[in-house]
């Protein structure tokens, strides 16, 4: 890889001031003195040294971010504010990517990383990876909307879902929830609600797999998972249908 990138992902600075650096002859590897940002550099077999310290490379970001509304889930977009604009540049230099996507008005829970495997694990429609939500609801939800996601209602394009798990927190012209579901198509939970005549007025991702939401981050906050977290994600297996 790019000495630059390696050394940005490693928490020297943008690429920008990873260049300057360079320039100033503060980088070696193996030894040498490298100024050109283009050289190709092997962490796993070359020592890079800054100022004579060694240089530990790590590959993978893991980010925990409560996603703000009015943000796009995407990594850029050319008019609209994305997850990954609001990113430190010492983390946007890792290339994180959101793990599946929450709508624009849609807050809470939203992992980011580089680390395509994982993702892939967790996004494969085979592995059934539970997602909770709390939403707000235009319209009294009961038990026989709690029955229907069980049994799996059919969306506006003709799709019948699998099982969601429905818990009525509050019930009345406005109704509060926290429904789990296991799939991830467009709009999901606010079109298993349309399927039942209803509206989602609010909504936020609570947990996806084990991993759980910190509520002490501010919506726009994020922060890096714990060894447990990431553990928990990495050894994720489905545990019982819903
Ligand atoms: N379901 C939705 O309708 N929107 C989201 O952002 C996530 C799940």
């Amino acid at each position: 890889m790019r000495i630059d990138k390696m050394l940005a992902n490693s928490g020297f600075g943008s690429r920008k001031e990873v260049k300057k650096m360079l320039k100033s002859g503060a980088v070696k590897v193996d030894g040498a003195v490298i100024k050109d940002a283009k050289f190709h550099v092997d962490p796993d077999s070359q020592q890079v040294t800054v100022q004579g310290m060694e240089v530990e490379y790590r590959e993978f970001i893991y980010l925990m971010m409560n996603k703000p509304p009015g943000i796009l889930s995407a990594t850029e977009d050319d008019r609209q504010e994305t997850v990954v604009d609001i990113l430190e540049d010492e983390d946007r230099a890792f290339e994180p990517f959101p793990v599946g996507r929450l709508d624009k008005d849609t807050e809470g829970l939203l992992l980011l990383t580089n680390d395509g495997q994982l993702s892939h694990k967790l996004l494969s429609p085979k592995k059934h990876v539970p997602k909770k939500y709390f939403a707000v609801i235009e319209g009294e939800v009961t038990e026989e909307d709690g029955k229907a996601f069980q049994r799996g209602v059919t969306l506006d394009d003709g799709y019948h879902t699998k099982p969601g798990h429905l818990t009525i927190l509050s019930s009345g012209p406005i109704s509060e929830i926290e429904l789990t579901i296991t799939e991830g198509k467009f709009h999901q939970v606010k079109r298993m609600f349309e399927a039942v005549g209803k509206k989602v007025t609010y909504l936020k991702r609570l947990t996806m797999a084990d991993l759980v939401l910190d509520e002490t981050l501010e919506l726009g906050e994020y922060r890096e998972l714990t060894e447990e977290e990431l553990e928990s994600l990495v050894n994720y297996e489905k545990k019982a249908e819903l």
